[in-house]
């Protein structure tokens, strides 16, 4: 069978990997299993296209990484959350990233509005984020156009969740750190997009609801 093949050729091709990273460098594996001391917290999509260090061109060691369907920030997933207080409080990050992609089936589910199961619960969240700008998405006439609006949409508003959290809120009042950023992956370019979103306004707008600095 093909797949058992190829899941075999996996060891031989780690064999390989591990054989030309000692010949470049003979410390790096002893040199990364002593500690980790990433700049960055990537937050994106767990599609097979989207490899966080292939498109951002980083090594093992330079990206702390959390991925599920769609890039979402989910107020309740504590999975998400313990990623991001372990990146911000321990791992000191001086940046988290939201990067969505076009061509994302989690948004293009979200944007059918049709029973998916066990993925209704995960896929509402994307759902309320086109309810909050579907005025905006609606004007949008061609779908496809509608549906690469969704993308980055979505990163806005994950954006916004991660600047929600305490954790965050305190650490950059404090040492001036971590900014938030929202990318988009275009896969069918393989080019990122930085959709600039401006961290402090965004902070301080939030912060007659959302302002968690204060008390405890
Ligand atoms: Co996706």
């Amino acid at each position: 069978m093909h797949i058992d093949k190829s899941y075999q050729e996996i060891f031989v091709a780690n064999k390989k990997w591990v054989e030309k990273k000692n010949n470049e460098n003979p410390d790096f594996f002893s040199h990364l299993a002593t500690e980790q001391n990433p700049d960055y917290l990537y937050i994106g999509c767990s599609d097979s296209r989207v490899h966080a260090n292939e498109i951002m061109g980083l090594e093992p060691g330079q990206v702390f990484v959390h991925r599920n369907i769609a890039n979402m920030v989910v107020n309740t997933d504590l999975n998400a959350l313990s990623v991001i207080n372990y990146g911000v409080e321990y791992l000191n990050v001086k940046y988290i990233i939201v990067c969505g992609h076009y061509n994302c089936g989690g948004i293009k589910a979200a944007m059918q509005p049709r029973d998916m199961g066990i993925l209704n619960p995960w896929l509402r969240n994307v759902r309320d984020v086109y309810r909050l700008h579907e005025k905006e998405l609606d004007a949008i006439e061609n779908p496809n156009d509608r549906y690469n609006k969704l993308v980055e949409i979505n990163v806005y508003e994950q954006c916004l969740n991660v600047i929600k959290t305490a954790e965050v809120q305190k650490s950059y009042l404090e040492k001036g750190y971590p900014r938030v950023a929202g990318w988009v992956y275009n896969l069918n370019e393989g080019v990122l997009i930085d959709l600039k979103i401006d961290f402090e306004k965004e902070l301080n707008r939030i912060r007659k609801i959302y302002d968690l600095t204060k008390g405890k």
